[in-house]
């Protein structure tokens, strides 16, 4: 049965937005008092609410002001781990650094342990909890890493349990393999553990379908440029691969673009050099607030990436390290004011630009033919969804045509 849903005081189609560079809201296709006819969770139809046909559907009227957009979707997330990491929080506030915490065997390979002593049960359920909020939130679409596994096998089922967790819930999941985040401790070198990824886990991940991406974490204190590039050169013809780089320190960025990575994450330093590299590629870059207020470190440069022609995607990176916050919609506004970013590049950002970067075509705007993911806010101006700095939340959500609250 059609189901036609409105009026919308507006609709933000994110419809016909360039890829990639700087947007301005005057580009943003806005229908005033607007509808969308749905039919087997995609959407058939979408335009003025009085000029839609009325014949043979059914209608669910919006009675209050609601401002609709896309589902967001994050597009680089680590939200399945168990424990806590306040006391390296505390730590890093009074002067330790974060390279310091993961030399010391703390960090990442913190979490790698209350990850693997943790039960199915009780990893089902925390990594459950947060995607419940983070659609609440309005994150309909979520990228979800491995990577917090001290051996191969931990690896696997970290990727089960995601699937898993897809499988039973409304929130999508896209999987990613993030086996080369560090080298787990039980290894004697980068290199072995590198080797035993490729010929042990990856063909599995395959045979399995528990993954099509693959993503690695190029930087001091975890891999570097030239393994990566080893690494990625035998990768990448049988998985979309993406990177954990330049966070701390450049060089990462190129062997990502070189090897056709998807997306580069983090960027919170790059040198023009780079950003011109990156804006010649088809490679988006995908930048992190959560990780910048987190650490206590500056903003990728996201109004100079968009200037200069990049593709920009904007994601939460939530995880209990470097961004325990997971709030997407109030970091992206942050990021907003502090880079000064139009209300369409952030929006672009966390819709239509992840879907790109994730490599997803069927959804990121309100278009004949996409899946119905939707969120509404309450309220008849679409740019008080930024002002509010993430205090406004969605008030409407529909999932492929299904509608929660
Ligand atoms: O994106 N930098 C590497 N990985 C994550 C943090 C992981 C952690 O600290 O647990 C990030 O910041
Ligand atoms: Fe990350």
């Amino acid at each position: 049965m059609k189901e036609l849903i409105g009026p919308f005081s507006q609709i933000i189609t994110m419809a016909n937005l360039p890829e990639r560079g700087a947007i301005s809201d005057n580009s943003l296709e806005i229908i005033e008092d607007g509808g969308v006819v749905i039919e087997n969770g995609k959407i058939i139809e979408v335009g003025d609410f009085s000029l839609l046909s009325k014949n043979d559907l059914d209608i669910r009227e919006i009675n209050y002001p609601c401002v609709l957009l896309p589902g967001f979707i994050d597009s680089h997330t680590h939200v399945c781990y168990y424990g806590n990491r306040s006391d390296e929080y505390a730590k890093r506030n009074s002067g330790i650094s974060y390279q310091q915490i993961l030399e010391e065997g703390g960090g990442i390979h913190n979490t790698m342990n209350s990850t693997s002593n943790s039960t199915d049960e009780q990893l089902i359920d925390d990594t459950l909890n947060r995607l419940k909020r983070h659609f609440q939130e309005g994150v309909l679409t979520c990228e979800v890493k491995s990577g917090y596994a001290p051996n191969l096998e931990d690896e696997i089922r970290m990727l089960k349990i995601i699937n898993k967790i897809d499988r039973s819930n409304e929130i999508d999941l896209i999987s990613t393999c993030l086996a080369a985040h560090v080298t787990p401790k039980k290894y004697e070198s980068s290199k072995k553990y590198l080797d035993s990824i490729l010929n042990d886990l990856l063909p599995k991940i395959k045979k399995d379908n528990l993954s099509n991406r693959v993503d690695i974490f190029i930087e001091e204190k975890a891999f570097s440029v030239i393994e990566a590039s080893n690494f990625l050169e035998k990768v990448r013809d049988d998985f979309f691969i993406t990177a954990h780089t330049n966070q701390f320190t450049s060089g990462g960025l190129k062997v990502g673009v070189d090897n056709g990575a998807v997306s580069v994450d983090h960027l919170e330093v790059i040198n023009n050099q780079e950003i011109d590299y990156l804006s010649k590629s088809n490679t988006t870059g995908v930048v992190l607030p959560g990780c910048s207020l987190g650490l206590g470190i500056p903003f990728a440069p996201a109004r100079k990436l968009l200037d200069n022609n990049c593709k920009v995607s904007i994601a939460s990176d939530w995880n209990p390290g470097s961004a325990p916050m997971g709030d997407l919609l109030m970091q992206a506004s942050l990021l907003g004011s502090i880079e000064k970013l139009s209300n369409a590049e952030v929006l672009a950002g966390i819709t239509c630009r992840s879907a790109n970067a994730l490599s997803l075509e069927d959804r990121g705007s309100l278009e004949n033919g996409k899946i119905a993911d939707m969120i509404g806010f309450e309220t008849n101006d679409f740019r008080d969804i930024l002002y509010n700095q993430g205090k406004l939340k969605p008030s409407f959500i529909c999932k492929r045509g299904k509608i929660y609250n």
